[in-house]
């Protein structure tokens, strides 16, 4: 198939990218590289030989993505461009809608001036909000409690209409739990901007010593061991997901949500502990105040995702810390290191 990306210079998009040229499809990418890198996907080159065109462009500049999709022809489009740190999004709402929403709306706009019937579109599995009952299933009631949050819901309310306003459209909202791990090369994985916001490359970084300490959000939680349970999905089988997605898109029609996790939960603890032990020395961590937001413990029923696109999460916490120690330990400062200077 021939798949438009946006965000596709991303941790996810990149991910995503590698394994849909692995499977033979043609790939084009938008991106303004705002939280992506052009060294990414000249490391993407590397690890395929498929057929991938890159455009630098944002979502919001309909006229230009119009005329991007109009050339390229897309049978599907995966959308992951957007702002993601639910912090940021309380602090500058206007823009997470204005990039989040409005830049959906503008894609759906280049998408229908060329054709093009299929999205998948990230979402995340934020939108559910504190659990009634665990693991989340799909039909659990949203509650967004963030800017963030409201802006995945609100673009999941407009596929779901604009999927149903003709026939033969379909929309996919992939519900991500919380993506981690890098491809097994050890050429791509996550580069946040600034002090990560997420325990994954936190951690990382505790361990490349570019940070001192890792510092755990409360430990009076209900839990296990009382830090925060997540359901933490290797980025390798998020990026198959869509994938499987894109096969869905094609036989179905409307739309449809899935979560995309692995139903496995760790606490703040086990990673902590999973990473000392890859790393080979116990990490130094301190225990501090509560994250206001934090939820105690989410976890995932990806059933629906398994009997209606035959996926299924097949790597584990191993993979998971094990992959990201390659990748960080190679790259100690993202794609700013040597070979991008
Ligand atoms: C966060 C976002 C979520 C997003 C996801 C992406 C919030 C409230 N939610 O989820 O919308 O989809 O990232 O992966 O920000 N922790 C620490 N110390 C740290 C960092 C995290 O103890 O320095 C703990 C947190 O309290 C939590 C767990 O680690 O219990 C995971 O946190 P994080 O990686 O930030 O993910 P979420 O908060 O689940």
């Amino acid at each position: 198939m021939r798949v438009l990306v946006t965000g596709g210079a991303g941790y996810i998009g990149t991910h995503t990218v590698v394994e849909l040229l692995g499977q033979g499809h043609e790939v084009a990418i938008i991106d303004n590289f705002d939280n992506g890198s052009p060294v990414a996907l000249d490391r993407v080159r590397e690890l395929t030989n498929g057929p991938m065109e890159v455009h630098e462009a944002d979502v919001r500049d309909t006229g230009r993505i119009t005329r991007i999709a109009q050339d390229f022809r897309p049978d599907a489009v995966i959308h992951f461009a957007g702002l993601k740190a639910v912090g940021e999004s309380t602090q500058k709402p206007v823009e997470y809608y204005d990039v989040n929403v409005a830049g959906s709306l503008s894609l759906l706009r280049a998408m229908e001036a060329s054709d093009c019937g299929r999205i998948i579109f990230s979402s995340t599995a934020t939108v559910y909000g504190e659990p009634e009952y665990l693991p989340y299933d799909e039909a659990h009631p949203i509650r967004p409690i963030s800017p963030y949050a409201h802006s995945k819901v609100m673009v999941e309310q407009v596929l779901n209409d604009w999927a149903a306003a003709s026939d033969g459209r379909a929309a996919l909202n992939l519900r991500y739990f919380n993506p981690v791990g890098a491809h097994p090369s050890g050429r791509i994985g996550e580069d946040p901007n600034g002090v990560p916001n997420n325990l994954m490359p936190f951690l990382a970084q505790v361990a490349t010593g570019a940070r001192d300490r890792l510092r755990v959000f409360g430990e009076d939680y209900d839990t296990r061991d009382g830090t925060g349970i997540r359901d933490y999905i290797h980025v390798v089988d998020l990026a198959r997901a869509h994938v499987a997605a894109l096969d869905r898109a094609a036989a179905t029609s409307g739309a449809e949500v899935y979560n995309i996790g692995t139903g496995q939960g760790y606490s703040v603890r086990e990673m902590h502990a999973a990473f000392s032990r890859v790393v080979g020395r116990d990490l130094p961590i301190e225990i501090v105040a509560r994250r206001a937001g934090d939820v105690a413990e989410m976890s995932a029923d990806c059933s629906l995702a398994r009997e209606r696109m035959g996926w299924q999460a097949r790597l584990g916490l191993d993979d998971m810390v094990e992959s990201v120690w390659n990748w960080q330990s190679a790259n100690p400062h993202g794609y700013r290191g040597s070979d991008a200077e």
